[in-house]
């Protein structure tokens, strides 16, 4: 049976080759799609979504627009990486396509509610929608399969020195969600970051004859597009595409259980303190600190066994020319 799954995005490019990946595998059911601001602003992360989801010929799979900032920071998108209209300059054609009416928690609860079997949650933006759905809505949590959540790191930062862009976006939403009492998996920087495919490989999908694998190549080119500009190696990261594909295929990563803590406040707000300590420390012994809740840790990765994964399922998709 398929595992139903609903994705929350910042569209993105690579939220954009998650979305294509979702929709391709049979073995993920995507019940919904939910739209915050973070790489763009939220009015076009959601054009974006749809206009990806015709690229996937996806069936009529609902959509609906959340928050416009994080909760308590102001809004600083990202769009040095993924350029002013979030998709690093790919232009798709116009959708018709609309989002639902109601309000992305709306969705989210109304979608796991009426579900008979437990949902599981892809968050792979900042958390800000997620956490509203849980402080609105209590009752979701023991619904909740497992939220698979793109973001935090064990070791190296993106967004500040040791914050990753999607918990430091919105710290104390991404706090909420490891709060909750419902079952993380953390798909980090720590994976996230080797997940590669090729510069001669995504040149040659951009030129070549299936159109999703003209829009890939695109996609994971967009980067020298933006290397060009500001010099940087080409990295062809599949980014939050890898998080999607640890759920159909976790025997391609390692993971711990550890203790996580979202840090709030000085130089480490946004950072994930991953507790890796097989002894308690004196902060345990002492009494200084409360219980960090336990989170399933992605640490290492089998990343051309992922990056493999991504390009056979996506390029399985029809080629709409
Ligand atoms: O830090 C990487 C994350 O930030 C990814 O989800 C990317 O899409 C951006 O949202
Ligand atoms: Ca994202």
């Amino acid at each position: 049976m398929p595992t139903p799954v609903i994705l929350d995005v910042d569209t993105g490019v690579d939220d954009a080759l998650a979305i294509l990946f979702a929709v391709a595998h049979p073995d993920l059911d995507v019940l919904g799609i939910t739209c915050v601001a973070g790489n763009a602003s939220l009015e076009q992360v959601v054009d974006n979504t749809l206009r990806v989801l015709d690229a996937a010929a996806a069936g009529d799979i609902p959509v609906a627009a959340g928050a416009h900032r994080p909760l308590i920071a102001p809004a600083r998108s990202a769009s040095h990486v993924h350029g002013a209209d979030g998709l690093g300059g790919l232009v798709l054609p116009a959708t018709r396509r609309t989002a639902r009416p109601e309000h992305a928690v709306e969705l989210l609860r109304r979608l796991i509610m009426d579900r008979a079997e437990p949902v599981t949650l892809v968050a792979l933006a900042p958390q800000t929608n997620l956490a509203l759905l849980l402080r609105t809505h209590p009752e979701v949590a023991g619904r909740i399969e497992r939220i698979v959540v793109m973001g935090g790191s064990a070791s190296v930062g993106n967004a500040t020195a040791v914050a990753e862009f999607n918990v430091w976006h919105d710290p104390e939403a991404a706090a909420i969600v490891f709060d909750a009492g419902v079952p993380v998996y953390m798909y980090g920087l720590d994976v996230f970051n080797r997940v590669s495919v090729a510069a001669d490989r995504a040149h040659a999908l951009e030129r070549g004859d299936h159109s999703v694998g003209r829009i890939v190549g695109e996609l994971l080119g967009s980067r020298i597009a933006l290397s060009e500009d500001e010099h940087a190696e080409y990295t062809g990261l599949i980014g939050d595409a890898g998080a999607v594909c640890s759920i159909v295929e976790p025997a391609a990563l390692r993971t711990e259980r550890r203790p996580v803590r979202v840090e709030l406040a000085g130089l480490g707000r946004g950072q994930t303190l991953v507790d890796r300590r097989e002894f308690a420390g004196e902060d345990v012994v002492h009494g200084l600190v409360d219980p960090w809740p336990v989170v399933e840790v992605a640490l290492d990765v089998d990343a051309d066994r992922v990056a493999r994964l991504f390009l056979d399922t996506v390029l399985a998709l029809p080629s709409g020319a």
